[in-house]
Parts: C-alpha cells; structure tokens; sequence
C-alpha cells in the first residue's frame, strides 16, 4: 500500500500518543511491567517523552493512504553521542496502525527518514528497540540496520 507523508497537526496528537503509549506499554520489561500503574505509567510517560515532541528539532510526520486516512507515523530528530561532535539522525518512534501492517508502510517510513536524514547532511541514523519486539526488529535488519549496543538488565529482587 502506498503511503504519502505530511507533517503532523495538532489534531493528530491524540491519536500519536494513543499509539505510542500501547507501544511503550507493551515493550517495558516483563518484570517491571508486572509492578505498575497503567494510569500512573500513561500520565509519567506523556511527561517524559512530550518534550522530544515539542522539540524543534524533531519533526512528527503522518503516513497517510490514497483516501487521506491516516495509517502511521513516524518522529525524527537528531541525537549526539558523548564521543563524538557529529549528530546521527534519531528515529524516535515508528507505528503503523494495525489495519495497514504487512503492506509496506513501515518500509516507505523507514526510507523516508533515511532521505530526510541525508537531506540534512547526516551519515548515520539509529534507533532504540525492545529485544521482545519481533515486529519491528526484523523490519529494522530487513533495512539494514545492525545492532550497535545491548542495555542489559537483571531483577534484583
Ligand atoms: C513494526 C511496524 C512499524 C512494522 O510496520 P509494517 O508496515 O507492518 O512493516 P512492513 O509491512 O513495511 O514490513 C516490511 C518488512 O519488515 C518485516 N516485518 C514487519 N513486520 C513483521 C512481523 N510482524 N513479523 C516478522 N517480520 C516483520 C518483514 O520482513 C516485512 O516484509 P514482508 O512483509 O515482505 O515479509 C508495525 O508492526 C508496528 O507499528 N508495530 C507496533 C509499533 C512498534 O512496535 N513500533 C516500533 C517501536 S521500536
């Protein structure tokens, strides 16, 4: 399915945070999901990462199909490592909506970042993702990303 992609409006807010909330939900660690608060999780989550949408630097597009329906989004920025003064593109979120997985959509979001981080002259683009996430990180191999770096954890309980 073919997507065409605009930048996000106001009206598209609610529906970003919808998405990106049942993401960020079910890629928590099982062991530290299984002591919180969904509420208290949504309100601190919104929070944390409304600051990387209001951020100038970072642009949230739309994907929408023929009929102007919207069917995905995606939010770039630029990030710079402690070792080097030279930003990466940064892509913060991806999410297609349910109804239009498995079509290519997510595929036409990944390169469109790619053309956009060229644009503006950057030579690498990264992204984080959940080791349980077996959507997203065979579409992320399948664009040639590889793995740079782990964060490991272990209960201390
Ligand atoms: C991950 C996500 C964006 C993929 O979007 P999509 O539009 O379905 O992906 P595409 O159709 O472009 O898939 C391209 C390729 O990626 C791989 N892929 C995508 N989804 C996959 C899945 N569920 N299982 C295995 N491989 C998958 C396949 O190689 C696929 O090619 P194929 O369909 O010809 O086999 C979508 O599943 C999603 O929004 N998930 C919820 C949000 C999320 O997890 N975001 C990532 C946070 S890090």
């Amino acid at each position: 399915m073919r997507v065409r992609l605009r930048d996000a409006k106001a009206a598209d807010r609610e529906a970003f945070w919808k998405a990106t909330l049942e993401t960020a939900w079910r890629d928590i660690p099982e062991d530290e999901r299984a002591g919180m608060d969904r509420r208290e999780f949504e309100s601190h989550f919104r929070q944390a990462a409304g600051p990387y949408l209001d951020d100038p630097r970072n642009t949230l597009f739309i994907a929408e199909d023929e009929r102007g329906t919207p069917a995905g989004h995606i939010l770039l920025g630029q990030t710079m490592p402690f070792y080097s003064s030279r930003p990466y593109g940064f892509i913060f979120d991806i999410y297609v909506a349910e109804w239009a997985r498995r079509q290519g959509v997510g595929k036409q979001l990944i390169e469109f970042a790619f053309k956009w981080f060229q644009e503006q002259g950057l030579e690498k683009v990264k992204l984080e993702v959940a080791d349980g996430n077996e959507s997203a990180r065979p579409l992320y191999l399948r664009m040639g990303f590889k793995m740079d770096r782990h964060v490991m954890g272990r209960s201390l309980r």
